[in-house]
């Protein structure tokens, strides 16, 4: 293990946190604060913090003045990177979330194809209705997104006879730059979305990017709410024209009364994509290998750029 000349002091959100990243360097103090509760002595000297889902950034920022890395637990960063000054090192949790949030994607996908939603009705009145539905075999994919979640969701999709196209930031070898999505969203029967939120993709999927879809394409939305107008899409899904997926919604929580729940093409669930059991031993891996990196002078991965 490497050894450092240095204390480095890192501070995680609880003692099982610091428990399970453990063993860490020699020279490596670990502070355990939640953000929320009274900061323990010493906090000020934070080198390394592992946020995400503690205190709001602004304040938990204000007491850590001498950070130089903040590691969040999400892929998402759009809630931080204001707040984080430009000489801070901003990581995300790439990796943590991406195969079980594209798993919950194919999950959405499929129930629509597979009528899911419909069957369950019919279970719960006891009633066996046998007829044909759509399958994925020759169902174009455009998939918004060619990183961790957009990779695994093509993959899983192509097994089952899709043709998948990717549309990403910049364009590479099989992946669209993003300006051409308006010329590829008529030709897609369902519209994948796994970009971060950004000052590009706000709105992205907009009332004219819908209309593009054609009739009865799915639009399957794992990424974060405001990348689609919500107006828009319930105008097009209520009217029967679209159908879509949605792990995550603008707003959230989605209250009560919003149209969206009664929609009968629209299948919801609460942001819960990469929320699988297994996501902490993975995220507390990467902390760990972080913590060994930044002691040891190297390179840290998950690097959000500042653009
Ligand atoms: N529902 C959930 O529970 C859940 C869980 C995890 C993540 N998420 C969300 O999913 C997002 C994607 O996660 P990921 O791990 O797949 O990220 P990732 O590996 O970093 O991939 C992001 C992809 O988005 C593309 N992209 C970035 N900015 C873009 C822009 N302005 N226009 C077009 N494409 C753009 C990138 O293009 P390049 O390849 O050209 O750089 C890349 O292909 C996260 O940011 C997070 O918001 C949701």
């Amino acid at each position: 293990m490497t050894s450092v000349n240095r204390v480095i002091t890192v501070c995680v959100p609880s003692e099982s946190a610091r428990d399970e990243i453990a063993p860490v360097p020699d020279g490596v103090r670990m502070l355990v604060w939640d953000g929320k509760s009274p900061a323990p002595d010493g906090i000020e000297d934070t080198d390394f913090v592992l946020a995400g889902y503690m205190g709001a950034p602004d304040q938990m920022l204000a007491a850590l003045p001498r950070v130089k890395v903040v590691q969040l637990m999400s892929a998402g960063f759009d809630v931080w990177l204001p707040h984080v000054p430009e000489d801070v090192v901003l990581c995300n949790g790439r990796g943590i979330h991406g195969r079980a949030t594209a798993e919950l994607a194919v999950t959405g996908i499929l129930a629509i194809v597979r009528q899911l939603p419909k069957f369950v009705g019919e279970q719960a009145a006891h009633r066996w209705t046998q007829e044909n539905s759509e399958d994925l075999d020759e169902k174009k994919v455009l998939v918004l997104g060619a990183g961790d979640i957009g990779g695994y969701i093509a993959r899983a999709l192509e097994v089952f006879g899709a043709t998948i196209t990717y549309v990403a930031r910049t364009a590479r070898d099989g992946v669209h730059a993003i300006d051409e999505l308006p010329d590829l969203l008529p030709d897609a029967d369902i519209l994948a979305i796994a970009v971060p939120l950004n000052a590009q993709t706000r709105g992205l999927i907009d009332a004219a990017a819908l209309a593009e879809l054609p009739d009865g394409a799915i639009v399957a939305n794992v990424a974060r709410g405001p990348i689609i107008d919500t107006d828009a899409l319930v105008a097009e899904t209520s009217s029967g024209r679209l159908r879509a997926f949605l792990d995550v919604t603008d707003p959230e929580p989605l209250p009560a009364d919003h149209p969206l729940w009664d929609i009968a093409n629209v299948v919801i669930t609460p942001h819960v994509g990469g929320g699988t059991h297994g996501w902490q031993r993975r995220a507390y891996r990467l902390v760990r290998e972080q913590i060994e990196r930044f002691a040891a002078g190297e390179q840290l991965i998950n690097v959000v750029a500042r653009d």
